[in-house]
């Protein structure tokens, strides 16, 4: 004798139907799975493959400081684009201006007051009051602007 549940014929459904239903539900589910794949997906791909900014090439800008607000032996950084730049007045008093950008690997140069001459705090790279490499890394020297006062306004300009 055997201990198996005798299945009643009316719990079952028919064989017809089944199929149907069970591939609907396949269906329904792939697409509910898929759908939800791709709303997870979507802003990930979008985070790791940022849209392209266009920017507006800069080629002039005007310092908020007045040339006389900027004393021998200093430097201030300011934005040119999206770039850094390094206003500078040398100890015999001529302002320049240079990217900021050092040549080795992009770091953020500085004025050393000390040193009176311009420095990267990455890897001990150093540039004199021309901008040019002179111990360090840096293989290049740093670009340099034009500087125009006009008014006592400060006006920063890429060379032609
Ligand atoms: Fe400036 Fe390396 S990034 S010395």
């Amino acid at each position: 004798m055997s201990d198996a549940p005798n299945p009643d014929p009316a719990d079952t459904p028919p064989e017809t139907e089944a199929p149907d239903r069970r591939s609907f539900l396949n269906v329904a589910l792939a697409g509910c799975a898929g759908a939800l794949g791709l709303s997870a997906l979507y802003p990930l791909s979008r985070y790791v493959i940022p849209p392209e900014v266009v920017e507006a090439a800069t080629n002039s800008v005007t310092l908020q400081i007045a040339a006389a607000e900027v004393p021998p032996n200093s430097g201030r950084i300011f934005r040119f684009g999206s770039d850094p730049g390094i206003l500078i007045r040398t100890p015999d008093g001529e302002i320049r201006a240079f990217s900021a950008l050092c040549t080795h690997l992009d770091c953020t140069v500085q004025y050393r007051e000390d040193l009176a001459h311009i420095w990267c705090a990455c890897h001990n790279g150093h540039y004199d009051l021309n901008g040019q490499n002179i111990a360090g890394p840096p293989p290049r020297p740093l670009a340099r602007f034009t500087v125009n006062i006009q008014d006592d306004q400060i006006v920063i300009s890429k060379e032609a």
